[in-house]
């Protein structure tokens, strides 16, 4: 993909199937707990996005075995040993989940893993997970709080730990190291976060206890490989929700999609905006449910998203700020301030809403968008900041934007969703590389 991507009013309405990869959050932890198994572990719909990639290279550096044909990805595992006596640099690239959950992964080894990333990576808080490791005996240093962060590992004891900010990356890094540790550990969380940790262990026959807000693994367990197949992204299926929604006349189907519901927020705040979505065949496999979303368009009202609500929609809140731009009223947003250290400032860059003739308002930790009441955004021209959410989101605007958006580093969108901007002009969006 060039340096900027033009996205406009599509010639038609949407409509039809789309298809979304794979759950990305899932890939990672299906790909570290097969590195950590006995046998084969055979992944289906692996979303090969950059960031599930960034986490195929720290298995195999781990010495764990991958091998990726298609959308399968089979993991020859470790075993309890992984990455014993290791010394070795893990480029996590952009991926948060990598450069955490690898952390309470290696933490179980005895080595010295430096865990680094990308200029976006080194830039976020790295604290919060090295602070509970060093809590289970693990010797962990950061870069003033940052990556590069370096593990050494071994020899843990089990933690009670309370999550102080809600984190589903730090609970499962510290159930990942809980797993080697001695006796149990037990992380406890007040607003609950998404849950792919908890489900997926049990199917690689671990025993999870989950009681009231808190959840424990004793270590010592020995995982057995197994065969999964992802449910699409819901992260992923957000951005063709709120298009379908917004571009008059639209009907769009997403199949396999998944609809756990400590990641379907989004979906509640959209109906309670007044939007029509069905979620039909629903099924449950490998511990996750799975549906087909059905969405058409349909006038919005604003809507006030509280702060309870953001762990289950965290990462939609870019595209939820699309959908209340074009809203009647004004939609406000609070307790979100973790978007301000995610892959970029992402309040920050929500202001650049402002450039396509929105109202809006930031504070520390919130954001209150003035809807449009449905009449098309100006057109503009906005900075992704390397930031695969923003240039989706943004890319969304460009389809209600008289005259079209221009984005920079569209190519960062293949960090969640490789095919983004070529399955939004399949569906007759206008899309021009320039
Ligand atoms: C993720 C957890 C969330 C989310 C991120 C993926 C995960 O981050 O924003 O995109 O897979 O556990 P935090 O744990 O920092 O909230």
């Amino acid at each position: 993909m060039s340096e900027v991507a033009f996205v406009g009013p599509p010639r038609r309405a949407l409509a039809g199937t789309v298809a979304v990869p794979g759950d990305k959050s899932i890939a990672h932890r299906a790909l570290l707990l097969g590195a950590l198994a006995e046998g084969l572990t055979r992944i289906a719909r692996f979303p090969g996005s950059a960031d599930t990639r960034s986490t195929l290279g720290a298995i195999r550096a781990l010495g764990a075995r991958a091998d990726e044909a298609g959308d399968v990805v089979q993991v020859q595992g470790g075993g309890p040993g992984l990455g014993e006596r290791t010394h070795a640099t893990i480029d996590c690239g952009n991926s948060g989940t990598t450069m955490r959950l690898g952390a309470g992964l290696v933490a179980g080894a005895c080595g010295a893993i430096v865990l680094d990333g990308d200029a976006s990576l080194r830039r976020r808080p790295m604290e919060r997970v090295a602070e509970p490791l060093r809590g289970m005996g693990a010797e962990v240093t950061t870069t003033d709080g940052r990556a590069p962060v370096t593990v050494r590992g071994g020899g843990l004891r089990g933690i009670e730990w309370t999550l102080p900010v809600p984190s589903a990356q730090v609970k499962s890094a510290v159930l990942l190291a809980g797993l080697r540790a001695h006796g149990t550990t037990r992380v406890r969380e007040r607003h609950r976060s998404r849950d792919h940790t908890e489900r997926l262990l049990p199917a690689f026959g671990v025993e999870v206890t989950r009681e009231g807000d808190g959840v424990a693994v004793a270590g010592g367990q020995h995982l057995r490989a197994v065969e999964v197949t992802l449910p699409g992204d819901a992260s992923s299926a957000a951005f063709f929700v709120v298009a379908a929604l917004l571009v008059a006349g639209s009907e769009l189907r997403l199949a396999e999609v998944g609809v756990n519901p400590t990641r379907t927020g989004f979906l509640h705040v959209l109906r309670r905006m007044g939007a029509a979505i069905d979620v039909v065949d629903v099924h449950e496999r490998a511990g996750e449910p799975r549906g087909t979303l059905v969405v058409r368009a349909a006038p919005l009202h604003a809507t006030a998203i509280a702060a309870e609500e953001v762990p289950a929609l965290i990462d939609e809140l870019p595209v939820l700020a699309v959908a209340a731009a074009l809203a009647d009223g004004t939609t406000t947003i609070e307790g979100a301030g973790e978007l301000r250290v995610k892959e970029s400032d992402r309040l920050a860059a929500l202001e650049q809403l402002a450039c396509l003739g929105v109202g809006l308002r930031t504070s520390a930790d919130g954001l209150a968008v003035q809807g449009s009441a449905g009449r098309p955004l100006r057109a503009g021209r906005i900075a992704s900041a390397g930031d695969h959410r923003i240039a989706m989101a943004f890319a969304v605007a460009g389809l209600v934007a008289d005259g079209g958006v221009e984005i920079t580093d569209p190519a960062c969108a293949a960090v969640s969703f490789p095919g983004f901007f070529e399955r939004l002009a399949a569906l007759g969006a206008t899309v021009e590389r320039r």
